[in-house]
């Protein structure tokens, strides 16, 4: 009844205000903080406001679920966790802690505020998704180091990125001397294999192993059992060929000469 008796002209700048309205909540909603949805984005934090809600952002994601991993804006796809294929992209480029930005070249994270936010977090695991480059990168060297061709290459279900801090580093070296294997054919040390084949071969079928990077110093050959039981004098290492290297063993006699990269679950 009022409606109808209302002015033209009071009706039509009610509507005009009341879509200036929306129009400015959409564009608010659109640079509020996807964390605390209170404050503006800040262009360092793209999608949140601080490094607080970024810290928070890195552990738990937005808290909506239903959004898109990489904008943060719009729903995902069916079956997907990105909107669209132009997010997709970007999250098999991403970096592994926010998943929201290209990595930066070589690292595996986008910033130097992910990197403080990850050694926050730090130790810790962060999960490469399937079809991410860095995941293509990982599951490449194991196949390539698979050298006996008379099994089957085994199924990679999910890799992961280690994060080591400092606090994480001494523990971590005790806790290398006591796994050093005493009985080892070639004395106390740590036994690796550039063979991925060797190296899943104490850990199949289901079971979990790293992809460490290793210094080998100088190098001692041998060609059988027992023929060295301790680090040979003038060597940092001592390489086994076994079966022309299908069965190739390194053994480290220094646990700084190793330090876990990756973490592969079959
Ligand atoms: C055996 O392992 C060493 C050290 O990783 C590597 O340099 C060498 O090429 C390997 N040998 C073969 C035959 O794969
Ligand atoms: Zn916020
Ligand atoms: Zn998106
Ligand atoms: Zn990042």
């Amino acid at each position: 009844m009022s409606i109808l008796n209302a002015k033209p002209v009071v009706l039509a700048a009610l509507a005009a205000s009341a879509l200036v309205m929306a129009v400015s909540m959409a564009f608010n909603d659109k640079r509020l903080c996807v964390v605390c949805r209170v404050y503006p984005v800040s262009p360092e934090y793209t999608v949140t406001c601080s490094f607080t809600c970024i810290q928070i952002f890195c552990q738990r994601g937005s808290g909506d679920a239903r959004m898109c991993d990489v904008c943060h804006r719009r729903p995902k796809r069916r079956g997907q966790q990105q909107c669209g294929n132009e997010c997709a992209g970007v999250a098999n480029v991403a970096c592994l802690l926010c998943k929201y930005r290209p990595k930066d070249g070589r690292h595996d994270l986008c910033s130097l505020t992910c990197k403080k936010v990850v050694m926050i977090l730090a130790p810790c695991i962060l999960e490469v998704p399937r079809g991410h480059a860095i995941y293509d990168m990982v599951e490449g060297k194991f196949k390539r180091a698979w050298k006996d061709k008379s099994s089957p290459i085994p199924v990679i279900r999910k890799v992961f990125k280690i994060i080591e801090n400092e606090e994480f580093q001494k523990p971590y070296e005790l806790y290398r001397v006591d796994l050093a294997k005493a009985t080892g054919a070639f004395g106390v040390g740590v036994y690796t294999s550039s063979a991925s084949n060797k190296a899943y071969s104490y850990c199949k079928p289901n079971g979990a192993l790293l992809l460490n990077k290793v210094v080998l110093g100088r190098v001692r050959q041998v060609s059988g059992w027992n023929e060295v039981m301790s680090c040979p004098q003038g060597y940092n290492s001592v390489i086994f060929e076994r079966r022309n290297g299908i069965l190739n063993e390194t053994i480290l006699y220094c646990n700084d000469a190793i330090r876990p990269v990756f973490l592969i679950i079959f």
